[in-house]
């Protein structure tokens, strides 16, 4: 029915006839002359009604009114002197309209589309004018244009795309199954899978050799601004590599992805080991864009005669004293803002937050009086510390320490502005430890137990490394992988640690073990979160804001009402009686 999209149009196309489709944004009564803002996917042009140029559409517009669906025929012409609308893309012309239509009416919408103060569960609920925005749409162009690169580069490497079950059994990436019941097997459930980890493993079994698919998956976890019950990963595996290939073939397709998205990255990205992320950042995803450093201090708090502190340093094992040097800190923050930093800190299970100011006349602070001279010399030394910095030290248990000294880090950085958003920087963080202990002092694979060793023989489960790896941008994990265990005794040597039976490994994962029983080959691969890559791309602060239709924090969909109860007869068919009335 178009001629153009709106913002096709400039003033290289004054003079041509055009014909326009959209929504009414917005409409506006100047003496007679109406003029109606129309929205299309790209953006908005003015259209001008005047009845000395068509009185019929002029009357049409007077009917006008907003998300009022139209078409218009007419001419372009410049904007006349001081109308130009620096603020629109076609801001510097407008449409004489020789001809309007109102194909459809709308009902009073609830919100103006793209008015940024609508809460974002009314946004949800409408979903479908929600995504009337441009702006919102210029997500879902690049996403399309990222699944694209993705293709025809992974195909261009020699990638097969396949799918694989939706319907399927527990597949284990540390989350909650969501369960669907069996109508023809009545007490049964598929689980819907957590990612497609074993299938393409077993296409590797299989000999294809080279694996991908823009997969779905689904768990059922605590949502976060970078989570969804369901989401979409670029999923890869290859045969007869080592981890430096399938690095590669991760480096190429996201290369090419930034690519078809306007951005240039540098490869190889910088590769950390895990022990050093979490060392000297706190995280095992740091965000390289500002400095920052954790720096190990036990040693010296050792000999001080702080008994609090002396005995946490007794532990060096278990526990951990980390300085964080603020640059000038001492002449940016106020006595507030110190306070500040200590209750955030303690959100996170510290139990305070010492520090000392470096004064003109040396290094200031109730800690200081612990420290003889020589030692207070060497944590100056250690710490690169000047005048008017200011030192802040965590000290507890290695993982509480790490995780609110990692925390505060960041928050740091945010206070004092030290993010560029513009800059991209990508990480690999390799070597993860094969196992982490619970709360409960058992042990689960830290990426999943199908994760090849390096050291199995070691008698400590926690000095057990994996030939893991995380690819991390901007301190978010985009995705992960690892090269996979492709010999049955490896394999039921890994499932025996985690305390996983013989019973279990056969119900659970009979048909993998029995696939590497029968030749498997040397595999590896990854899997990009693509939500969160697009989220990073575009900038956006949510993964909600480059998924179509998302759910809530608390895993529901506003405008769909999903999840909804069954009605009675399904579940009867499903031989399924629910235990009491839940209400909500
Ligand atoms: P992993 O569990 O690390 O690995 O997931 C890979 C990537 O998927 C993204 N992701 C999510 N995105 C949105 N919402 C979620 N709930 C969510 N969970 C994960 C992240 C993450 O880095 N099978 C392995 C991969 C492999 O070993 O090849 C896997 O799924 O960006």
């Amino acid at each position: 029915m178009r001629s153009h999209y709106n913002t096709d149009l400039g003033i290289s196309n004054i003079g041509e006839t055009v014909k326009l489709c959209g929504w009414v944004n917005s409409y506006r009564d100047h003496g007679g002359v109406i003029f109606i803002d129309l929205r299309d996917r790209s953006g908005i042009i003015q259209l001008v009604c005047d009845p000395n140029d068509s009185k019929e559409s002029h009357e049409i517009a007077s009917r006008a009114r907003n998300e009022f669906v139209l078409i218009a025929e007419g001419k372009i012409r410049p904007r006349g002197e001081g109308l130009i609308n620096p603020k629109l893309k076609t801001g510097e012309i407008e449409v004489i309209v020789s001809k309007l239509i109102i194909e459809n009416e709308s009902a009073v919408p609830p919100f103006a589309i793209a008015d940024e103060s609508v809460n974002e569960e009314l946004r949800l609920k409408y979903r479908f004018l929600d995504l009337r925005n441009p702006k919102l749409y210029e997500n879902f162009a690049l996403r399309s244009k990222a699944c694209i690169a993705a293709r025809n580069s992974l195909a261009n490497m020699g990638f097969l795309e396949v799918e694989t079950p939706i319907l399927t059994k527990a597949t284990p990436e540390g989350a909650r199954d969501y369960l669907v019941p069996s109508r023809v097997h009545q007490g049964e459930f598929y689980a819907l899978p957590q990612s497609p980890q074993l299938f393409k493993q077993l296409l590797m079994c299989s000999g294809f050799d080279r694996y991908f698919q823009i997969a779905k998956c689904f768990r059922d976890e605590d949502l976060r601004a970078d989570r969804q019950p369901e989401f979409t990963q670029i999923d890869v595996e290859m045969s007869f590599c080592e981890q430096k290939d399938v690095m590669m073939v991760a480096e190429t397709f996201l290369k090419d992805i930034f690519k078809a998205c306007g951005k240039e990255i540098t490869t190889p990205f910088r590769i950390m080991q895990y022990k050093e992320a979490m060392e000297v950042y706190g995280s095992d995803k740091p965000d390289l864009r500002f400095d920052l450093k954790l720096i190990d201090v036990i040693d010296i708090f050792a000999k001080s005669n702080n008994e609090i502190f002396a005995n946490i340093a007794k532990d060096t094992k278990k526990n951990r004293i980390k300085a964080l040097r603020v640059p000038k800190g001492d002449t940016i923050f106020s006595k507030r803002q110190m306070q500040r930093f200590e209750e955030f800190v303690r959100k996170f299970g510290a139990q305070g937050l010492a520090f000392i100011q470096v004064k003109e006349d040396g290094l200031k602070g109730p800690l200081c009086k612990f420290f003889d001279e020589v030692d207070l010399k060497e944590l100056s030394k250690r710490c690169e510390l000047e005048i008017g910095d200011v030192v802040f030290f965590g000290a507890g248990v290695k993982k509480t320490v790490l995780d609110y000294m990692g925390r505060f880090r960041i928050f740091l950085a945010e206070e004092l502005k030290l993010i560029d958003p513009n800059v991209l920087e990508f990480l690999w963080v390799v070597d993860f430890p094969m196992f982490e202990q619970n709360d409960d002092g058992s042990y689960s694979a830290m990426h999943h137990p199908f994760t090849m060793p390096k050291n199995i023989e070691a008698d400590d489960l926690e000095e057990i490394s994996s030939i893991a790896y995380d690819v991390v941008l901007n301190g978010v994990e985009l995705g992960g992988g690892s090269i996979r265990i492709h010999k049955n005794d490896i394999q039921q040597k890994v499932f025996k640690l985690l305390n996983i039976n013989e019973e279990q490994q056969k119900e659970k994962f009979g048909f993998l073990l029995d696939a590497l029983s029968f030749g498997a080959p040397p595999h590896g691969g990854i899997a990009i979160g693509l939500d969160r890559l697009i989220m990073l791309v575009t900038g956006a602060n949510s993964i909600r804001e480059v998924i179509a239709f998302p759910k809530t924090q608390r895993a529901q969909c506003l405008m769909t009402d999903a999840p909804s109860a069954p009605n009675n007869e399904a579940l009867r068919e499903l031989g399924i009686k629910l235990r009491e009335k839940i209400t909500k």
